[in-house]
């Protein structure tokens, strides 16, 4: 079978969640044989060139990819003949986030190597507010038709591309709050030792080992990159993270739990369709007619 790599960051799981569905789909229908790839500090340089299918993974962050997602595509080489996919995700389906992969595209496009599409994943806020189990669904059925269409067009070598334009480039640039933000912020993070057990789970799974240990405290270092992890995971919910602490999202999304809990009907919407919740209804139109459009024959 050819062989195929999902290099990913994740900061709280979904990402990660969403490469193992994209993964077990292209193994399901014999087309690849998956290696998942978790990128974090120390990561090794891949050498993409045993690889035919190449596909890019990670979270929106402020309408950008996470720093570190950015900081090892530059280290990479890439290779012509093969194919290339990107598959982000993120909260929701703001054009804004249109222009987020713009650093690895103008990477992939100096190396003369071209994109076979750009697809863009729902999964739960892990900032801002959660997400109740009913909406996680919804989106989950949002992303199986997704995968579908993703796979059938990959069989069929049918380019997908995602527009962009020059204000929302812009807007992209102007919000790359990661790069002063999460420096910035680190000053104020705090522990609550009346909650914190010592567990060490924050230090433990920075991905940049931004968080250490002095004098019995946990100290946290200016190289913060917003992933959200150590207070997301803390299983005591212990971790202020500064100004960003009235958005602090605490505890994983279960999704085998949701998946397969039948009295969760991933209906969310058809209730809640007002303000936030408006902006899904275009995008999960539009996945519908696409999806309708390849299999409703079938
Ligand atoms: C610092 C930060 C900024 C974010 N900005 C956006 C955003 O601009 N748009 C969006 O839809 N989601 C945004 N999110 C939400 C994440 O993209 C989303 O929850 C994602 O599923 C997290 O993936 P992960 O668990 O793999 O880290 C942001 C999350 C963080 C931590």
């Amino acid at each position: 079978m050819k062989k195929g790599i999902i290099i990913y960051f994740s900061g709280t799981g979904n990402t990660a969640f969403l490469s193992s569905l994209i993964k077990e789909r292209l193994e399901n229908e014999n087309l690849y044989e998956i290696e998942l790839f978790s990128i974090s500090k120390d990561s090794k340089i891949i050498d993409l060139s045993s690889f035919d299918l190449i596909i890019f993974s990670y979270p929106i962050y402020a309408f950008n990819a996470p720093i570190i997602f950015d900081k090892y595509i530059k280290k990479l080489n890439f290779f012509n003949n093969k194919k290339y996919y990107i598959l982000k995700q993120s909260g929701e389906s703001l054009s804004l986030n249109n222009s987020s992969s713009s650093y690895l595209k103008k990477r992939l496009k100096k190396s003369k190597v071209k994109i076979d599409g750009e697809y863009h994943f729902l999964l739960p806020y892990n900032i801002h507010f959660r997400y109740d189990d009913e909406f996680v669904k919804e989106l989950y059925f949002y992303n199986q038709k997704l995968l579908d269409i993703f796979i059938y067009e990959l069989k069929n070598n049918i380019v997908r591309k995602i527009k962009s334009n020059p204000l929302i480039y812009l807007n992209s640039k102007i919000f790359k709050i990661q790069r002063l933000g999460g420096p910035l912020n680190s000053y104020f993070y705090k522990v609550d030792y009346s909650k914190c057990i010592r567990c060490n789970r924050c230090v433990n799974e920075c991905p940049i080992n931004n968080i250490v240990i002095k004098n019995n405290k946990y100290k946290f270092k200016n190289k913060c990159i917003m992933c959200m992890r150590c207070s997301f995971n803390c299983p005591k919910d212990a971790i202020n993270i500064g100004m960003l602490n009235g958005w602090r999202v605490n505890g994983g999304y279960d999704y085998k739990r949701i998946i397969n809990d039948s009295n969760i009907r991933g209906e969310y919407l058809k209730e809640h369709n007002k303000g936030f919740y408006k902006i899904f209804k275009k995008i999960i139109k539009e996945n519908d007619e696409k999806y309708n459009e390849y299999f409703s024959q079938k």
